[in-house]
Order: structure tokens, then C-alpha cells, then sequence
């Protein structure tokens, strides 16, 4: 482009009566743009990478864009819709702050002042119009999904109470729709059947924690003195994570909790399981035919239960204090150790006794066992019968994912 052609698209664009001093460096734009344009490809290129990754739900099991569950997925909707909205916000912008800043730049040193303008009105409608329909648009369905999910939360074939510690998780069963009472009270693993509306209410005793399946649902927070509830219909059979997201202490980082859904047959079985747990004492005076667990264990048969043996009493829900620890039934088919901060084998079962404190500084299990309470023969013992809490007919294996 030769610079008379430039100096005539110039004086033709400067109808409004604005005084400009004639342009020769269009090509100069014209770089910059293919420059500004190569930027936002490698830009758009980084981006779309990045959320390509996110569809592999191995590698990212906190995933917020890959919904199990209808709550979920009507919030994956809403996050949709603001997302692209909002890009077509943000393109647009940018579009207009390049566009004038490069069209009405002062267009080399010493050139006249381009014309200085102040207000318009006309302008200011508009912008202020546009702004105001986008977030009329954003209101609307976030209020009706805000409405919808909490009536959701009112009706379940089957209610949980959770009750957030510091620092894991404590998860009582109610009764479901068929009138029986489940009972089942556990820790840091929720067991749910496939396509059953489900009920989470969530109770504190101590801090505000927040209850967060990505998932499966939205995030809720976890308030003493009030009950929030959350509804969640898992369509998907399989493993989901999630964890405490909001601030709760020192080891607010560990308080991860698993949720595992079974085909209805199987949640059943994993119920029937966790009542009948392991007829047994601690007495080794019993009878030969009556099943003996670790002498040891009648320590921590102080806080933790186990169902079936004898003297297993320690206090459990809202009444009980907080050093309490989750009941072990059925310990040897759990995956993690602690609420997720290790993985549940012998190793480092060992590693917990021998020192929770070191493993989890600040937990309440470190107040009553410290580095020297238990021998090492001890820790082994009690590391070898945890672990072989299982039930007869073995853990249930998780279909799906
Ligand atoms: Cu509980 Cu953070």
C-alpha cells in the first residue's frame, strides 16, 4: 500500500469533522495487528490444550465440567452459558480498546493532537444498556437453577447426614423410601446407589467446613448451629472426590472424602456388610470359638468403633466430642488412611500409630497416642487386624470408573 493511498483512506474516514494529521505508516498497523493476531492464536491454542485435558477424568478427578449428576449438569449449563457470554464480552472489549487506541493515536512525534472529545451520550446508553441485558440474561437462569436445587434437596429416596470434623468426615445414614433405617454411620467414604435421589444434610459441631463433590454437585457450606442440604442423584456408577473447601483449621488441606457409586444391588450388599461387621472381643479369655482382635485394641476402642465387637461403644454424632474417631468397620476396604493424606496399606497404617502427629500434625488421634504409646509389635498387630477388616464375602468391587 503506497502512503497516497493511505493519506486518502484517511481524509475519506474523517467525515465527523476531527482534524488529523495524515498517516504514512499504515503498514506499521498492519504488522502489529498480524503480531496481535499471532498472540491471540497462541493464546486460543494454549487454551483450548489446556481444555482438552480436562475431559480425562483419571487425570483430573475434581473435575467441574464432566457433571455425574442432574444438579450438576444443570450448573455446568449455567457455567456455560456465562462462560460464552462472557467471551463474547471480553473479545469485544478488547476488539474496541485496540481498535481505538490504534485509530485515534497521536500517529507519530510532533503530529498534530487528535480532536479531544468529551462524553456522549448516546455512547453512554449503550454501554450502559448492553452491560444490563447481559446480566439480565445471567440472572435468569441462576436464579431458576438456584431455585430448582434447593427444592431438590427436599424429597430422597434416601437422606445422609454428614457431619464435617476436623478433620474428615462422618457419614450417618437415614432410612430410605422403602421405610428401613440403615444405620450405617461411616468415615470419609460415601456409598451411594446409582440413580437414587440422595439427600446430604450437612451438620458441624466446630467450625464452618464446605462439602464439595465436584461432580456430582454444587458446593455447599457446612454451618454449626444450621443445617444446609444438598441433593445429589449420581448417574454414573463409579468413584467421585471430593473435599472440605473452606478454611478449617491446620489440616483443612486433608479433610478429602471419596464418594463410591454402586448398582442398588450392591449398595445393599456394602449396608448389610457394614451392620454385620466383625463378631469379636478383645478378651483373650474368651472362649477359643469366639473371634479375638488385638488386646491392644481395647485403647482404641476409646474413640473408635467397630461393629460387632465387644465393647465397641465410643460416642458417635452430634452429642459426641470432638477427639471421637471415625468408626473402623470394615477398615481393610478402604482405599485411603486419614481422610486421603495416605494410602491405606500396612506400611503406612505402621506409620500412622507409630505417630499420627508427624502424619497429620494437629489431628485429635495425636493427643491420646503419641510417638512412644505403642510398641512396634503393637503397631504391627493392630496394623495386620485393621487391615483384615473386611467383610466374608470380600470388599464390594466399584463398577464404572
Ligand atoms: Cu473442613 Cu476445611
Amino acid at each position: 500500500m503506497t502512503e497516497t493511498e493511505s493519506g486518502v483512506g484517511r481524509t475519506t474516514r474523517e467525515s465527523g469533522g476531527e482534524r488529523r494529521a495524515p498517516r504514512r505508516n499504515r503498514q506499521g498497523i498492519a504488522q502489529r495487528l498480524v503480531a496481535l493476531g499471532a498472540v491471540a492464536v497462541v493464546a486460543a491454542t494454549a487454551l483450548v490444550a489446556s481444555g482438552t485435558g480436562a475431559g480425562a477424568q483419571s487425570d483430573t478427578p475434581y473435575s467441574t465440567i464432566d457433571p455425574a449428576s442432574p444438579g450438576a449438569d444443570d450448573i455446568q449449563t449455567l457455567y456455560k452459558l456465562i462462560f460464552w457470554m462472557a467471551l463474547v464480552v471480553f473479545v469485544g472489549v478488547q476488539f474496541a480498546i485496540v481498535y481505538t487506541a490504534m485509530r485515534f493515536r497521536r500517529a507519530r512525534p510532533g503530529a498534530e493532537r487528535p480532536a479531544q472529545i468529551h462524553g456522549n451520550r448516546r455512547l453512554e446508553i449503550i454501554w450502559t444498556v448492553i452491560p444490563a441485558v447481559v446480566l439480565l440474561i445471567i440472572l435468569i437462569p441462576t436464579i431458576t437453577t438456584l431455585y430448582d436445587q434447593s427444592s431438590a434437596a427436599e424429597e430422597a429416596d434416601i437422606v445422609v447426614d454428614v457431619y464435617g470434623k476436623q478433620w474428615w468426615w462422618e457419614m450417618h445414614y437415614q432410612g430410605d423410601t422403602t421405610g428401613q433405617q440403615l444405620g450405617v454411620v461411616t468415615a470419609n467414604e460415601l456409598h451411594l446407589p446409582v440413580d437414587r435421589e440422595v439427600i446430604i444434610r450437612l451438620h458441624s459441631t466446630n467450625v464452618i467446613h464446605s462439602f464439595w463433590v465436584p461432580r456430582l454437585a454444587g458446593k455447599m457450606d457446612i454451618i454449626p448451629g444450621h443445617t444446609n442440604s444438598l441433593s445429589i442423584t449420581p448417574t454414573q456408577t463409579g468413584e467421585f472426590f471430593g473435599e472440605c473447601t473452606e478454611f478449617c483449621g491446620t489440616q483443612h488441606a486433608w479433610m478429602r472424602f471419596k464418594v463410591v457409586v454402586h448398582e442398588e444391588a450392591n449398595f445393599y450388599q456394602w449396608v448389610n456388610d457394614w451392620r454385620t461387621g466383625h463378631p469379636s472381643t478383645t478378651n483373650q479369655d474368651a472362649p477359643a470359638d469366639v473371634a479375638k482382635a488385638p488386646q491392644s485394641f481395647a485403647l482404641c476402642l476409646a474413640c473408635h468403633r467397630v461393629n460387632g465387637l465387644e465393647g465397641s461403644a465410643a460416642p458417635i454424632g452430634l452429642e459426641a466430642p470432638q477427639t471421637m474417631g471415625p468408626n473402623l468397620t470394615n477398615f481393610g476396604c478402604r482405599d485411603a488412611l486419614a481422610s486421603g493424606i495416605l494410602v491405606n496399606n500396612r506400611e503406612n497404617v505402621i506409620a500412622w500409630l507409630g505417630n499420627p502427629e508427624a502424619v497429620k500434625p494437629g489431628n485429635f488421634m495425636a493427643t491420646q497416642i503419641k510417638e512412644d504409646t505403642l510398641t512396634p509389635e503393637q503397631e504391627a498387630e493392630l496394623a495386620d487386624y485393621l487391615l483384615g477388616l473386611k467383610p466374608e464375602g470380600g470388599c464390594i468391587e466399584t463398577s464404572g470408573q
